[in-house]
């Protein structure tokens, strides 16, 4: 590791003293390097201006998400959402980070009752009473982004659907109680993954969070079935998401040959998700999008 002189501005790029920034920081990250440990490189560590700037893209996040909260209802189609999202989003001087990304043709995923992520818009599909949908709004407001998703009940939903969503959004906290700096990825792993289980659900393997901030996916990937004190340790500046895939049945899913993206339960039950973004602090964490 090149470590600049004790007086030298730090690499982080907040303009302070290193000694006065990360110099005790990265003798922790050697010490854990040394002991074995995945740790973060020096590009995963956000700075204070970046955190703000992060910050103001996910307002935009955040309201366009309350927008859907407000409007959604049976008798609407996906495409809707879609034009809710992008005329928004555009409106408050942002770019929808999905459009375009990697081909994805529209400005926000909607995945309904057994699609399981990444469902497109469309007009042909319209919102029926007793559906569940998951919304992922990702923005970018100039050139940081932020991501996160809700579930939406429409109407009266069955009692089974409603109890996946319900612990679906509660496995977060369990997920978030595990979130501190020095502590490894896999401590939340593991804790979502025991209490899904435990209340009778099963976890996608295949599909996990991320790091987001000065890039739509940077490292770790994070996933919802690794074993505590495993994985990437997580340090404070570290940003990323957890957006648990929570199955009513059987982990397995399959993704659509004719659009490449959407994936769909193997058993056709209906999968829940939410995903917040989090940054990891020095006590703690600070939720960022939700
Ligand atoms: N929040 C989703 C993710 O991180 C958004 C995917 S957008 C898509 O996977 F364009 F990749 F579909
Ligand atoms: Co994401």
């Amino acid at each position: 590791m090149l470590r600049p002189g004790r007086n030298d501005v730090c690499w982080c790029g907040s303009g302070l003293k290193y000694k006065r920034c990360h110099s005790n920081f990265d003798d922790k990250i050697e010490a854990l390097r040394l002991s074995h440990a995945v740790v973060p490189g020096h590009n995963l560590i956000k700075n204070p201006q970046q955190i703000a700037a992060i910050k103001e893209s996910a307002k935009i996040n955040i309201a366009v998400l309350d927008y859907v909260a407000e409007h959604i209802e049976a008798g609407i189609t996906t495409e809707d959402i879609d034009k809710w999202v992008y005329d928004l989003t555009t409106k408050m001087g942002g770019i929808p980070a999905p459009l375009n990304y990697e081909g994805f043709p529209k400005s926000v995923c909607t995945s309904i009752n057994n699609q399981v992520c990444h469902g497109i818009p469309s007009p042909d599909v319209m919102l029926r009473e007793g559906d569940i949908i998951n919304v992922d709004v990702s923005t970018i407001l100039n050139g940081y982004y932020s991501d996160s998703s809700r579930m939406f009940c429409i109407g009266e939903v069955s009692p089974e659907k409603k109890r996946l969503v319900d612990i679906t959004k509660e496995s977060l906290n369990v997920g978030l109680s595990k979130v501190k700096p020095w502590g490894f990825l896999g401590d939340m792993g593991q804790a979502i993954n025991d209490f899904a289980r435990a209340n009778g659900y099963s976890v996608v393997r295949e599909i996990g969070g991320h790091g987001v901030g000065l890039e739509f996916h940077e490292d770790p990937y994070v996933s919802y079935v690794t074993k505590a004190g495993t994985e990437m340790v997580m340090a404070p500046g570290m940003m990323f998401t957890i957006e648990p895939m929570i199955n009513m049945g059987k982990q397995e899913i399959y993704i659509d040959e004719d659009n490449g993206w959407t994936a769909y339960t193997q058993d056709r039950l209906p999968s829940a998700q939410w995903e917040i973004q989090v940054l990891v602090t020095e006590d703690g964490y600070e939720i960022i999008a939700y």
